[in-house]
């Protein structure tokens, strides 16, 4: 890692398929970040255990999970890019820091509210200290910055909170995170219910675009989105089916919203959808092909995900090494 660059770490957990949203809002914006930074992307599956996965299917997963980052441009010659579960500094940092964290602290956490209401038949222990093996997954890298969406803010405010009271009980460990605000983040809603974020968790199929679904797939559900009845094509609050699409579209193609507006000035929306369709479909196509490139060489993937652990693995180590001297254990 270079010295002089700062460090950026985020992760996804292994939970599905990668949305258009995800890949516009988040993921677009990590490739061209890696030129810039140190860049260290995880696979979280040890998040992923705090609610009930088929091993199968989890296993399956991460690694779809791994490919899809590289077919969307993470460059493993540029970025870290690892599996969590393969660096156990995580599990023993975790601890640490959860003997450095309040339960108080933790019941606030309002995904943690929210996850119990969901899960009312497994609340278990690790739904409730996630929070914290996030932040060892943030403070073990000495990450400056945290690029995560506003649902992720708080556990941030946690794992800065965290770090500053080990450091004041310790000494200067711990780098002290950031949350990374990207400076032109697209905030992708779904095509059916335009006032709520797209998302994998969406009981409407037709509400969001996975990046490696069928291109006529793409194409008919942007044919079925949603607007309005006044029929023209201009971003307006009152107005969030079309502005979403107008949005995707500026997202994909760069132009800025005037440009857009003005391309499509006096066409209609049945038009209008069908061009967004079509731009977005095709533009998501060579991520299909690098991804079907990748699962046919299985030792090429292995070889990443190896690669990436022995590099997180020795930073890690050595985070964990200075912690677990400062709290007392013998090293
Ligand atoms: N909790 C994050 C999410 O569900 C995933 C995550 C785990 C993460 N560890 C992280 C994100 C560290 C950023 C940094 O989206």
């Amino acid at each position: 890692m270079e010295q002089t660059k700062k460090t950026i770490f985020s992760a996804v957990q292994p939970s599905g398929d990668i949305t258009l949203g995800n890949y516009l809002g988040a993921i677009k914006n990590w490739v061209n970040l890696q030129d810039e930074y140190n860049c260290i992307y995880s696979i979280v599956d040890m998040h992923a255990i705090t609610v009930r996965q088929t091993p199968a299917e989890l296993r399956k997963r991460s690694l779809e999970l791994l490919m899809q980052y590289i077919a969307c441009g993470i460059d493993p010659e540029k970025a870290i890019l690892f599996i969590q579960s393969h660096v156990p500094a995580h599990a023993q940092l975790s601890w640490v820091l959860s003997c450095n964290t309040q339960m108080g602290e933790l019941s606030r956490m309002t995904q943690f509210k929210d996850k119990s209401k969901k899960h009312a038949d497994d609340i278990n222990a690790g739904l409730f200290t996630y929070p914290v093996l996030m932040a060892a997954d943030i403070l073990l890298y000495k990450a400056d910055l945290v690029p995560v969406g506003n649902d992720q803010l708080q556990h941030l405010e946690l794992a800065r909170d965290i770090a500053n009271r080990f450091n004041f009980h310790y000494g200067d460990v711990l780098t002290v995170p950031e949350a990374y605000i990207p400076k032109a983040g697209a905030r992708i809603m779904s095509l059916q219910s335009p006032e709520s974020k797209m998302s994998k968790s969406d009981p409407n199929p037709n509400g969001f675009i996975k990046l490696l679904e069928t291109k006529d797939d793409t194409i008919r559900k942007f044919k079925r989105a949603v607007t309005d009845s006044d029929n023209e094509i201009r971003k307006s609050p009152d107005k969030p089916g079309i502005s979403n699409l107008l949005d995707i579209y500026c997202a994909v193609t760069g132009k800025t919203t005037e440009e857009a507006e003005a391309e499509f000035a006096g066409k209609g929306y049945g038009d209008f959808k069908l061009a967004v369709g079509e731009t977005v479909a095709d533009s998501l196509e060579p991520i299909r092909a690098k991804f079907d490139q990748l699962s046919k060489d299985k030792a090429y993937v292995e070889e990443i995900y190896k690669n990436g652990a022995q590099q997180a693995n020795y930073i890690a180590q050595r985070v964990l090494g200075k912690v677990y001297k400062k709290v007392g254990f013998i090293v």
